[in-house]
């Protein structure tokens, strides 16, 4: 009986060797331990067997029996593991670490600079809207204040469309929406808020001019704003655009939707203010036009003007990336020429 089962340990193990697939490792099973299987076979012998002897070699049988079933479990897994792999083997492969040969993006020199003065601003407690590219007469002109008869109305200045919207000319026409959205500032925590924008003028175009550019613009209104809070944010902003510290001044400018209105200049990087070709000889580089918040503008924006007072700033923000990376030529931008658009980096 012993000698029987040594040899279908034995023939087990030579089979199960043998085996390279899944089925074949089911035959061995049916057998070895299916109801003709050898092991199956070798417990019915046990009734020939004494009472003491059916004993050890029951036991016997018994340990054959779930160390060929282990085996054959095991091995599955073996033969499983063996086809994923033959699997992968045969996959398509890609590899990650080929260079492309399509071009790589990157980064519009406007969109780096944009990004930039969004995080500076966001540090500072703004939030970043995007206003739309297509809008009212009433949001672009009498919602900040522009009355019918302003010369910036006029056809040969502004793309109006068929329905009687227009491409916006500037980020100010979010102003009247954004007010709107958000009203007055309930918890005394001051509504502050950056919208940078595509606008649209009817311009000739030439390497200073271009009739679609960007602009970025921003607004903080609170109980107590004043001109303080707009220069030192200003400031701020303009230093870490420009990576030093700017000196600024204001000079009054016109808009009509602020009171009082300003110029804001820095000191020219060129010269150091002692006066260049760039600045004109005059040491100030004029860079972006602000003021207070215009009553009116406040009261169509369904804000009380009587009890809050904000400032506004206008950011030309194509103006500011040629600036910043030395580009001679504005037609550049939208030029779509990938070969030099890439080159730029923050
Ligand atoms: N909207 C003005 C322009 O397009 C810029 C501006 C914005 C001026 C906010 C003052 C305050 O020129």
């Amino acid at each position: 009986m012993l000698e029987n089962l040594e040899r279908i340990k034995v023939q087990f193990k030579e089979e199960l060797n043998l085996a390279e697939m899944k089925d074949e490792l089911e035959r061995i099973r049916v057998a070895f331990l299916g109801k003709k299987g050898l092991v199956t076979e070798a417990l019915k012998d046990l009734h020939n067997l004494d009472a003491e002897a059916k004993k050890t070699a029951g036991m016997q049988v018994n340990m054959l029996k779930n160390e060929i079933e282990k085996a054959i479990v095991d091995y599955q897994k073996v033969l499983e593991e063996r086809e994923y792999q033959k699997e992968l083997e045969n996959a398509e492969r890609f590899d990650y670490s080929i260079p492309s040969d399509k071009p790589v993006g990157a980064m519009h020199p406007i969109t780096i600079v944009q990004k930039q003065i969004e995080d500076i601003f966001k540090t500072m407690g703004f939030i970043v809207e995007d206003g739309l590219e297509i809008q009212t007469e009433f949001n672009n002109f009498e919602g900040v204040n522009i009355p019918k008869n302003h010369p910036a109305r006029d056809m040969t200045d502004t793309y109006y469309l068929d329905n009687g919207q227009l491409l916006k000319t500037h980020t100010s026409a979010a102003q009247n929406a954004i007010m709107k959205k958000y009203g007055a500032p309930k918890t005394g925590e001051p509504l502050k808020v950056l919208f940078p924008g595509r606008c649209f003028r009817n311009e000739n175009i030439d390497a200073c001019h271009e009739n679609t550019f960007f602009q970025l613009e921003g607004m903080m209104i609170g109980d107590d704003i004043s001109i303080s809070n707009l220069i030192y944010f200003m400031k701020v902003l303009l230093t870490e655009v420009f990576q030093r510290d700017v000196k600024v001044r204001l000079r009054p400018g016109f808009f009509p939707f602020v009171e009082p209105g300003f110029e804001l200049d820095i000191n020219c990087s060129i010269c150091g203010g002692v006066g260049c070709p760039t600045c004109k000889n005059s040491g100030w580089l004029e860079l972006l036009p602000c003021g207070m918040i215009h009553p009116n503008v406040l009261r169509l924006g369904g804000i009380d003007p009587d009890k809050y007072t904000g400032f506004a700033f206008g950011l030309g923000l194509t103006r500011l990336a040629m600036m910043k990376f030395n580009i001679k030529d504005i037609r550049l931008f939208n030029s779509g020429s990938l070969k030099q658009l890439k080159q730029f980096t923050v």
